[in-house]
């Protein structure tokens, strides 16, 4: 096996010097809106397996005749699932290229207008100017620059709303269905990008958004017998939203990242990772409701105590759920990822719970993209 776990920078934004005030404040993640083939049974799923709550909804009885639009939120993580009404559309399109997949990652900004004069001064390419909207619970004012492939980055300021969730959505009063697992925040959203493309957008991300590089991974420690990638952690100015970009690397083997690059038809995110204070409860929850995840070999487990040292997790309890653990020097962590959510091996999620590490998990790299590499072989793409 040729993984080799070398040290790998550690970046922190608060142990490095700002070179320059934060001129794209963040507060933090608003939402992230998926464009899928059938928003009804999409946002079913995220309800009944993860968990989630419907607040919110848009469509043709609310005003919006060329698309649908549901809202669920569990913790500060909100979803938005997007379908279109009619074939000739934008979100069609987007189905038809990539399959269901995020569309948008929405950043919560004190003021949207100065943000995208901002980036797009910077160079950024505009999708939407900003714009007003209204309804009788106040104003949002939204605007949006393109990321990588066809994903955006859409900046809300919502500081003067108070309804749901933005003027032209009804609330929904009560969800009888959702099933809540624990489910706080985003720890981080990870973008799959092409070959030799992850440093221009490294790139992007600093001189664009202000982001600065976090922590990186070489194809040295993040490389099995058969593939490889490369990946660099951006993290904005506070640290409250974290992007790694990831790339293909050469391997004997495809790698990962081309197998996703394949089957999404270009850039996207990969995997969201969403964070619990009591993992165990959590991916218990999401397994008895029908979440499938990777599973890693007996042997991961036989070694771990002597990897990660003492942790107050019974190991027993973690190996029947599959949960991975990695400490660095701040503490430890414990990670979990689903398989892809899609018939394309495209988009997945983590399960991710910092007991004091803010580092991605490095130490269980080999035997996830092991187990990563299981899947590709059933899919004949390996
Ligand atoms: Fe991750």
């Amino acid at each position: 096996m040729s993984t080799t776990l070398h040290a790998s920078a550690l970046l922190h934004p608060d142990h490095a010097t700002p070179a320059t005030p934060d001129f794209m404040p963040l507060l933090g993640t608003d939402h992230v809106e998926f464009y899928v083939g059938n928003a009804k049974q999409a946002a079913h799923f995220y309800r009944t397996a993860f968990g989630m709550t419907l607040i919110a909804y848009a469509g043709p009885e609310t005003g919006q005749y060329d698309r649908a639009s549901y809202v669920v939120q569990q913790g500060k993580v909100r979803f938005v699932l997007t379908t279109a009404l009619r074939s000739h559309h934008a979100v069609a399109d987007h189905v038809l290229r990539h399959g269901d997949g995020v569309h948008a990652i929405a950043l919560l900004v004190d003021d949207a207008r100065n943000a995208w004069t901002q980036a797009t001064q910077r160079g950024a390419h505009s999708v939407s100017e900003p714009t007003t909207l209204r309804d009788a619970h106040g104003e949002v004012i939204l605007a949006s620059i393109q990321a990588y492939g066809d994903t955006v980055h859409t900046f809300v300021e919502r500081k003067n709303y108070h309804g749901a969730f933005l003027p032209g959505y009804c609330a929904i009063e009560h969800d009888p269905i959702a099933r809540p697992v624990g489910l706080l925040h985003i720890d981080h959203m990870v973008g799959n990008v092409g070959w030799n493309e992850m440093n221009a957008w490294v790139d992007f991300y600093e001189r664009v958004m202000g982001f600065r590089l976090y922590q990186h991974f070489d194809d040295k420690d993040i490389s099995t017998e058969y593939s490889a990638l490369m990946s660099k952690v951006m993290a904005n100015g506070n640290g409250y939203v974290k992007f790694p970009i990831n790339e293909p690397a050469e391997g004997r083997r495809k790698s990962q990242v081309e197998e996703f690059l394949e089957f999404y038809g270009g850039p996207g995110v990969q995997h969201i990772a969403l964070a619990t204070h009591d993992i165990l409860h959590t991916v218990s929850t999401l397994q008895r409701q029908g979440v499938e995840f990777l599973r890693v070999p007996h042997s991961y487990y036989t070694e771990l105590e002597q990897r990660v040292g003492c942790i107050e997790e019974p190991i027993r309890d973690l190996e029947e759920l599959g949960i991975l653990v990695d400490r660095d020097d701040e503490g430890y962590m414990l990670q979990i990822f689903t398989r892809p959510v899609e018939d394309r091996p495209t988009l997945f999620f983590e399960i991710i719970q910092r007991k004091g590490s803010r580092s991605f998990g490095k130490g269980n790299f080999r035997a996830l993209f092991e187990a990563i590499e299981r899947e590709q072989q059933a899919r004949g793409n390996l």
